[in-house]
């Protein structure tokens, strides 16, 4: 009787320890998965995108008040502690085990087990990624770059987003025509903001001849294109 007790002690123990031992899944890429098998219902940007009627909260969200849930231990301990519940949950979905709160469990509803969708080793890569990437201290870089790129004047947005000078002021016009060449080029051309706007939104290709063509840079608002348009004119 005291033995089988002993082994099944022991067993317990091996069984609960393969949970955190059994690292196969760092070979597979979490950010693929996630967007293969979570996407559906929540948003994986970082920072997060909310919308009114959003089947689930942004992984962000998730992530951030799991981590917050198990703040004691060392960084290793907490890493294992978020990866055993996130690989967990998504199986075995249920209200007392979920950490969102009464009034957020009631707008989403209990997530659907996922069982048969995703296995238990294809969660743990994506726990891994989830706790890498939701990261509040990234967070607080990626918000002070935005609100440093904010203040500066709209053309400089542009340089710096794009880095546009890599090919057009650094390297002394080897990899694309200086903006002071181009500004050249176009000096008595009474279109030329219109033609610059142009290959910028639609690519550039043949008109150096010396270059390969630029690709199109097409997600650039209207106003910030203008600006550029004129401070590319302005270079001497
Ligand atoms: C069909 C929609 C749906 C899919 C697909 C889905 N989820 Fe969820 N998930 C939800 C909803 C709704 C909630 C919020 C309610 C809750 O906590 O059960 C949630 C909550 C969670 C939570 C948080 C539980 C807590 O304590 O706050 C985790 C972790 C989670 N999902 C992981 C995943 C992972 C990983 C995947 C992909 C394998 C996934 N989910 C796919 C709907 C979904
Ligand atoms: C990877 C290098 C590269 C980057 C980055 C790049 N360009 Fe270009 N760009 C080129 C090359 C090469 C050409 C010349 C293509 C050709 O021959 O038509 C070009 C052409 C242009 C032209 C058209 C010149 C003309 O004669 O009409 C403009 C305007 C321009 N780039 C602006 C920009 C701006 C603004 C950015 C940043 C948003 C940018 N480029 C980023 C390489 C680059």
């Amino acid at each position: 009787m005291h033995k089988i007790a002993i082994f099944a002690v022991i067993f317990l123990l091996t069984a609960c320890n393969t949970g955190s031992e059994d690292k196969s899944y760092e070979s597979l890429d979490g950010g693929k998965l996630a967007k293969a098998k979570c996407s559906s219902c929540h948003n994986l940007d970082f920072p997060a995108r909310t919308t009114d009627d959003e089947k689930a909260p942004p992984f962000y969200t998730v992530t951030h008040h799991i981590k917050q849930a198990i703040e004691a231990g060392t960084d290793e301990e907490r890493r294992m502690k978020f990866i055993d519940f996130v690989s967990d949950y998504p199986l075995h979905p249920s209200v007392e085990k979920s950490y969102c709160d009464k009034q957020s469990l009631k707008f989403y509803g209990l997530m659907p087990s996922q069982k048969g969708k995703v296995t238990k080793t294809e969660l743990k890569a994506i726990a891994s990624y989830m706790y890498d990437t939701y990261d509040q201290k990234k967070l607080l870089e990626i918000m002070q770059e935005r609100s440093r790129l904010a203040k500066l004047p709209l053309y400089e947005q542009v340089l710096e987003k794009y880095k546009c000078k890599i090919c057009h002021s650094y390297g002394g016009g080897k990899v694309g025509p200086l903006f002071k060449q181009i500004a050249k080029k176009y000096k008595n051309d009474a279109n030329a903001t219109a033609k610059i706007i142009d290959a910028i939104k639609n690519g550039s290709k043949g008109k150096w001849h010396l270059y390969a063509p630029m690709k199109a840079y097409k997600d650039i608002p209207k106003k910030k294109l203008k600006a550029i348009a004129k401070w590319i004119l302005e270079q001497k």
